[in-house]
């Protein structure tokens, strides 16, 4: 499709300064495949995904890779327990975590196992080099392991007896004839490396912690296992198989293509390692290290993000704390997973994962603001203009309001590249938010519905219908990485052709969103089904144990949803004088007010309803005090079912208008009061 009106269409071009990349290697930490995928995995595969396709948005080859780390002992443990071999049991949780990846829209190129042959020939061939190289040994090993880890422990590394990072599993002791790998030696290139490349080792508070382990001195590594039959045979002696952490590592090479020399140059070296920050030692030192004894060029940058934990508790499959993300998923939409992950964490540190605070999430941010701004406008459009976008320019007939909408959408998605390509994930999710949120405001100030009645104003109304509809399609293209499946909705709803992201130099592209405009004229638009529907509160959100959001806007009306107004204002929805009839609208007087503790924006009032004594909460404790809301006559509804809110039951909900921008409230009151109980129609 081609945008006709459009005069200064731009090329794809990076922000300024930042090198135009011909192609993007990124790839994620291959997981363990003694237990089933769970959130902690799920979080650096989505986080992972969202960077690829920014990357395939932005314009750049990419080559997204992940997969599976199977030569561990655990595998070959548990297949031993079931009675089947180590690889019928990968074969089978491979199939498990493939399936999560395809809940949850994980757009990977390739999907390694460390059983592949290619990865077997490349491991072969890196090990053989390196030992050419000098740089591999014989020796004896003799100290602590832990399996959960797969690592080589010394006594200073444990914690009463036990390993830091798996306190409820015992350590082994080994002692076995080893090959080693002459770690030591490569300490000052290593931290000659670091230093100097900042990007390195990201981010700033990892960079650090491995740059003082380095400078406390490197000891030389085991790399093989004379004891353990599941892995890779050692190419120097076949009695051996190789270390599985040397083997994991190497499927990054592997990934690149290291068996067709071509492809390798091409892809080699990887631009992003993106892994845990429990295993950047191994990613930041042992991996470089194993590079340079190799003779191979090191990574561009790893990223070693925070950990996922319920209640401050970590994750983890040998603690017993585990979210099934498929299930999840299946419950929530894996859209709504992959945005409440991205948007709570700060990509870098930890973040606590709750299910109230994903529901909060979910319909503040997706119900609410996007959702509902996708409703209001293609339900104005359709009724206001037959369906039809009519492309209408801001120089000729906008005002300073229209104007300051395409300024937040520039402002923002300047912004959001910036973030991105910082990897400051949460914040470019944010940068987008501010255009949604701006253009909310922007429909209660503009009152389309007000516009639509004055035909004078036809132009008036094209214009603002433009520009939402011109908003929605940028928010489509932005939110692409992050909710590629909304980005789809909003694009087909919006009746564009193609797919929102796509590098193209139209208006899917990224380039187009530095531009207003780029909607076609003449689009029409196809409203459907909401995107993301309202989650009702559960009982325990009833109760008051989480937000009380919902429950505010529902108790407060217009002060709960300052800034989305409701769907019937705009004409969208007619009711009939039937329908109207079924609300009971009495006037009441306030007997008592008091503040709800720990709830800032709630008053608890007791009303006399004629003769019926009740209580109501309301979220207009920032407009009202409790004193100045004893004796006043209200109109409440009278026959609304009753709810919970904070723990205290509300038996009606009063009446109050909101002024546009959210920042004061009236109580509807009669004009001369008429008694308590008096019916309002
Ligand atoms: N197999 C190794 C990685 C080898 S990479 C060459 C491994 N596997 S793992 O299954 O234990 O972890 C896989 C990834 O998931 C790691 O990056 C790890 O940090 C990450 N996570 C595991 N639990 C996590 C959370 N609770 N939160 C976030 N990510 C965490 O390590």
């Amino acid at each position: 499709m081609t945008n006709t009106g459009n005069k200064n269409r731009i090329a794809a071009t990076r922000p300024q300064g930042e090198l135009t990349l011909a192609k993007f290697y990124l790839t994620t930490a291959i997981d363990y495949v003694n237990g089933e995928p769970h959130l902690g995995h799920a979080y650096e595969k989505i986080a992972a995904d969202v960077i690829a396709r920014y990357h395939r948005l932005a314009g750049d080859d990419t080559l997204f890779l992940t997969g599976t780390d199977e030569h561990s002992l655990n595998v070959a443990r548990r297949a031993h327990e079931e009675g089947i071999s180590p690889k019928e049991l990968c074969d089978r949780m491979v199939a498990a975590f493939k399936r999560a990846w395809e809940v949850l829209d994980i757009s990977y190129d390739r999907f390694i196992r460390t059983t592949d042959e290619d990865h077997i020939a490349t491991v072969k061939d890196i090990v053989r080099r390196i030992y050419e190289n000098g740089y591999i040994y014989q020796g004896t090993y003799a100290g602590w392991y832990c399996v959960s880890c797969e690592r080589f422990l010394n006594e200073s590394d444990l914690v009463d007896g036990r390993c830091p990072v798996h306190p409820t599993r015992n350590v082994e002791w080994v002692e076995e004839k080893n090959y080693y790998f002459a770690l030591s030696k490569f300490q000052e290139r290593l931290l000659q490396h670091i230093q100097a490349h900042p990007e390195f080792v990201q981010p700033e508070t990892r960079r650090n912690e491995v740059l003082n382990r380095i400078q406390e001195g490197l000891q030389d590594v085991s790399i093989s296992r004379s004891t353990v039959e599941w892995g890779i045979p050692l190419p120097i002696d076949e009695k051996q198989v190789v270390y599985v952490w040397f083997d994991a590592l190497i499927n990054y090479v592997t990934g690149a293509g290291y068996v067709e020399p071509e492809r390798f140059g091409y892809w080699w070296p990887a631009d992003l390692h993106i892994v845990g920050k429990d295993i950047t030692w191994f990613h930041c030192v042992i991996w470089p290290a194993i590079l340079m004894a190799a003779g191979l060029p090191l990574p561009k940058t790893v990223f070693g993000h925070g950990f996922i934990n319920i209640q401050g508790a970590r994750l983890s499959k040998s603690a017993g704390v585990v979210v099934d993300p498929v299930k999840l998923a299946e419950e929530y939409g894996s859209d709504a997973v992959r945005y409440y992950l991205m948007r709570e964490v700060s990509f870098g540190k930890d973040g606590d994962f709750s299910i109230p605070s994903l529901r909060e999430r979910y319909n503040a941010d997706l119900a609410n603001d996007l959702g509902n701004l996708l409703n209001r406008t293609l339900a104005m459009i359709e009724r206001f203009l037959g369906g039809v976008v009519r492309r209408r320019e801001v120089e000729r007939i906008g005002d300073e309001r229209d104007a300051a909408l395409v300024r937040t959408a520039q402002a923002a998605v300047r912004a959001y590249q910036e973030r991105m390509e910082a990897l400051d994930l949460s914040e470019a999710l944010a940068a987008v938010w501010t255009i949604v949120g701006d253009a909310n405001k922007y429909i209660d100030e503009k009152m389309p519905w007000a516009l639509a009645k004055d035909p004078a104003r036809r132009e008036q109304l094209e214009l603002v219908m433009y520009n939402l509809a011109e908003a929605l399609r940028v928010v489509a293209v932005l939110v692409s990485p992050f909710i590629p499946r909304a980005a789809r909705g909003i694009w087909q709803q919006l009746g564009l052709e193609g797919l929102p992201g796509a590098a193209t130099p139209d208006e899917a592209g990224l380039a187009s969103c530095r531009e207003w405009g780029w909607l076609p004229d003449g689009t029409q638009v196809k409203k459907g089904a909401p995107l993301f529907p309202r989650l009702e509160p559960t009982p325990a959100e009833d109760a008051g144990a989480a937000t009380p959001a919902p429950a505010v806007s529902q108790a407060a009306g217009g002060a709960g949803a300052a800034g989305k107004t409701d769907k019937t204002e705009e004409g969208a929805d007619l009711i009939s004088i039937e329908e109207f009839a079924r609300i009971e609208l009495r006037v009441a007087r306030v007997l008592a007010a008091e503040k709800v503790a720990g709830a800032d924006k709630l008053l608890r009032l007791e009303i006399d309803l004629g003769g019926e004594r009740r209580q109501i909460v309301a979220g207009i404790a920032r407009f009202y005090t409790p004193e100045e809301m004893v004796g006043k006559e209200i109109v409440v509804v009278a026959n609304l079912k009753p709810a919970k809110l904070r723990g205290i039951v509300s038996e009606g909900m009063l009446l109050a208008a909101t002024s546009a921008d959210g920042q004061s409230l009236a109580l509807v009151t009669p004009e001369r009061p008429v008694g308590p109980g008096a019916k309002v129609k």
